[in-house]
């Protein structure tokens, strides 16, 4: 085993290179991965040249086949999942669309065990297989980044906040993971999403629905929420969700608003109430992120916390607290990688797109 398959985003192509398997150092792991997940930023990567010469995707799972030296969190055997950045033109051998990902032990989800389900549709329950752990590498771990590096909060600590949390996108891979974990604080969350995923939203406990459709869904939130929408992830961030967003929060009480896209454009006379921030999650594993013309900067204490939030993902997982979306597995293979790509490019519905290997 001295080879592996890495699938390479090269000036807009989807490249099959053969790479060596990588080395490890202190404290990092070798998994033979069983499955992949495909996110938005997979595609966006491609198709607007952000990566133009490295190794794409960032969510899998599978079994630990090796580990470096210093491991202690995790061995030999052991079913993970987990998020890394690919499409880093600087760690072009780093993607997750490959037979073997190599990660830090303190950045993977831990699971009891996991087995193949094989079916095509797989419903959404608690992450009992490799295709739903491997769904919720990106999202999981944006909900705890966001959750503790940016707005600080102990996402460990069941019901310490109050007030209504508003999720925009609400099953959305990453607004059903910040709906589920907002609830496990303490708020109440008011989903904004197509009614048709009320019966979804209502298996992770989320009863009160909003549909986007409706033109009056700010005013229906508001009648849900009154005056109390204190929080606010609008995890589609277009400059008028956004706008929307802003309308349906507190007018009085400081509000906390996450974005999933950097340079979302605020709306103009933004309330002096509300502070807006744009969570990256490669900011977790690096200090800077180019997209294209734009380098973002973390501060500092982002990769020093990323331990502590993926281990409060993992105290929220042991509890049970987390379900994941259903997945559909669109093929098996290291080859159905440009399967997995057409299909989030086209777009989900309340659902994650996956292939086994
Ligand atoms: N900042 C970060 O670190 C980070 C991390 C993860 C994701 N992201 C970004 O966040 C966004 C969401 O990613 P994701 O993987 O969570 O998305 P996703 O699962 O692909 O989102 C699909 C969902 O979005 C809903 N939707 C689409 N347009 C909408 C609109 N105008 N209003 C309300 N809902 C709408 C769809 O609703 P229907 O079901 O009704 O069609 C569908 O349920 C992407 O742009 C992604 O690149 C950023």
């Amino acid at each position: 085993m001295s080879t592996r398959t890495l699938w390479y985003a090269v000036n807009k192509e989807l490249v099959k290179k053969q790479v060596p398997v990588p080395t490890l150092d202190a404290g990092e792991v070798l998994v033979k991965v069983k499955a992949i997940a495909f996110n938005p930023t997979d595609y966006k990567h491609l198709d607007f040249g952000i990566a133009q010469n490295s190794g794409l995707g960032c969510d899998f799972s599978g079994d630990i086949a090796e580990v470096g030296s210093g491991v202690s969190l995790v061995k030999v055997g052991d079913s993970v999942s987990g998020m890394i950045s690919g499409g880093n033109d600087e760690r072009p051998e780093r993607g997750s669309f490959t037979d073997f990902v190599k990660v830090h032990e303190t950045q993977v989800f831990k699971f009891n065990s996991l087995k193949i389900d094989g079916s095509k549709e797989i419903p959404a329950g608690a992450p009992t297989t490799y295709e739903q752990a491997a769904s919720l590498g990106a999202c999981l771990a944006t909900t705890a980044f966001a959750y503790e590096s940016y707005n600080r909060w102990d996402t460990s600590k069941k019901n310490s906040q109050s007030g209504y949390a508003l999720i925009y996108g609400g099953v959305s891979s990453l607004g059903f993971m910040a709906g589920q974990v907002a609830k496990y604080l303490g708020f109440n969350v008011i989903a904004v999403a197509s009614s048709k995923h009320k019966d979804l939203l209502k298996l992770v406990g989320i009863t009160h629905v909003v549909d986007y459709h409706d033109e009056d869904w700010v005013e229906q939130a508001r009648k849900i929420g009154g005056d109390d929408i204190v929080y606010a992830y609008d995890t589609i961030s277009f400059a008028d969700t956004l706008s929307l967003v802003c309308k349906a929060v507190s007018t009085t009480k400081p509000v906390k608003i996450n974005v999933s896209l950097p340079g979302t454009p605020e709306p103009e006379n933004l309330g002096k109430n509300i502070t807006i921030d744009a969570p990256l999650t490669y900011l977790m594993s690096d200090p800077y992120k180019i997209f294209g013309p734009r380098r973002i900067e973390g501060e500092p204490h982002f990769m020093k916390d990323a331990p502590t939030n993926i281990a409060h993902a993992n105290k929220l997982l042991a509890e049970g607290v987390i379900t994941a979306l259903p997945v559909t597995v669109v093929g098996e293979g290291i080859d159905a990688i440009p399967a997995g790509i057409n299909a989030i490019r086209k777009g989900v519905s309340g659902e994650k797109v996956v292939i086994t290997l």
